[in-house]
């Protein structure tokens, strides 16, 4: 008899919280500033091309996306690509680096992924994001799929959906909007108790993950209830509290949130000596996550964000 061992999916807690891949936000740095402020069950990394991946000069292009600490894991490793042969040949790396799982990108809006037939233009080439599912399991580790409803009109979930659902994979996380509504509509959150309804027609074993406009614990939480949902993740909502992830988020005080700033920019520096290449400008960004919610806080954020350098920004917060 062969005993399937367990994967990081089945062990993960009934609901799970998440916190969503976002490009040039998720790093190893930000999961673990998230890590100290609240914990989420399971993290991803930002998105990662299994074509650049695979090249040349690819490993130092784009493998500083895939670093990671162990008390980052259960980690999954979400990769988007538009050739089965890569994904193949990248989820072999993926699990001898250690990485839990591999999530494929079906849902990306962004033209560089799209011009390549691969994030979001794979819901309208359903044949050859059914070849990167078989492929990616090449490596042996669990794959999963993110992806939105359709590509232009609602009415597409039940094909897409279904159509993923057949191919066996772990988990679906939805974002509930279709491509063509990138951000601009509420999610369409009245749909996951028909996304689950199917689920459980077609894919018994496959976790939904709810996704799109829910900002904090309690909000996911009363979706699982209200749609039984396995797990919702959460994205922009750590932009607006960084404790969102807390079984009671708490806004934070002035010094909690500096606090975190401060940690933001040790772990910063710590990354600098492995990459000193890595640029100090895109570091601002994340200032307005610490700096808000406080008597002062747009004050100090303007003076912050003139600062030139860590070492000024250290200065000035001293
Ligand atoms: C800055 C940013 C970067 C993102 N990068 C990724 C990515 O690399 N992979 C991905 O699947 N989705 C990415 N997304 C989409 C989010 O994972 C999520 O699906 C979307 O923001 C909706 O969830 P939210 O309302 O909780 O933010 C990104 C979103 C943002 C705002």
């Amino acid at each position: 008899m062969i005993i399937k061992k367990k994967t990081i999916w089945q062990k993960l807690p009934k609901p799970f919280f998440a916190l969503a891949p976002m490009e040039a936000v998720t790093d190893t740095v930000f999961r673990r500033v998230v890590i100290k402020a609240g914990r989420p069950d399971l993290f991803f990394t930002e998105f990662t091309n299994a074509e650049g991946w695979n090249s040349k000069e690819g490993n130092h292009a784009v493998g500083r996306r895939l670093k990671f600490r162990p008390e980052e894991k259960p980690l999954i490793a979400q990769i988007w690509s538009s050739s089965p042969e890569n994904v193949a040949e990248m989820s072999i790396d993926l699990k001898k680096m250690g990485f839990d799982g591999i999530d494929l990108n079906m849902g990306c809006p962004v033209k560089t992924a799209t011009k390549h037939a691969s994030g979001s233009a794979l819901i309208r080439d359903p044949e050859l994001a059914g070849r990167m599912i078989q492929a990616a399991k090449a490596g042996g580790l669990p794959v999963s799929v993110k992806t939105r409803l359709g590509y232009s009109k609602l009415e597409e979930w039940p094909e897409w959906l279904g159509f993923l659902l057949k191919q066996d994979i772990v988990a679906l996380t939805i974002h509930a909007r279709t491509k063509k509504e990138m951000s601009k509509v509420p999610a369409h959150h009245e749909l996951f108790s028909n996304i689950v309804r199917l689920r459980d027609k077609l894919a018994p074993k496959t976790l939904i993950i709810g996704n799109g406009d829910i900002l904090t614990r309690q909000q996911g939480q009363d979706l699982i209830d209200e749609h039984s949902l396995d797990g919702v993740m959460i994205g922009r909502g750590i932009f607006q509290n960084i404790f969102c992830f807390q079984d009671l988020p708490k806004q934070g005080t002035k010094e909690e949130l500096i606090e975190m700033l401060k940690y933001h920019l040790d772990l910063f520096e710590e990354e600098l000596k492995d990459h000193p290449e890595k640029k100090y400008d895109p570091l601002k960004r994340f200032f307005k996550i610490y700096i808000r919610d406080f008597d002062g806080a747009s004050d100090l954020r303007v003076k912050l964000m003139e600062c030139k350098s860590l070492e000024e920004v250290r200065a000035f917060l001293s």
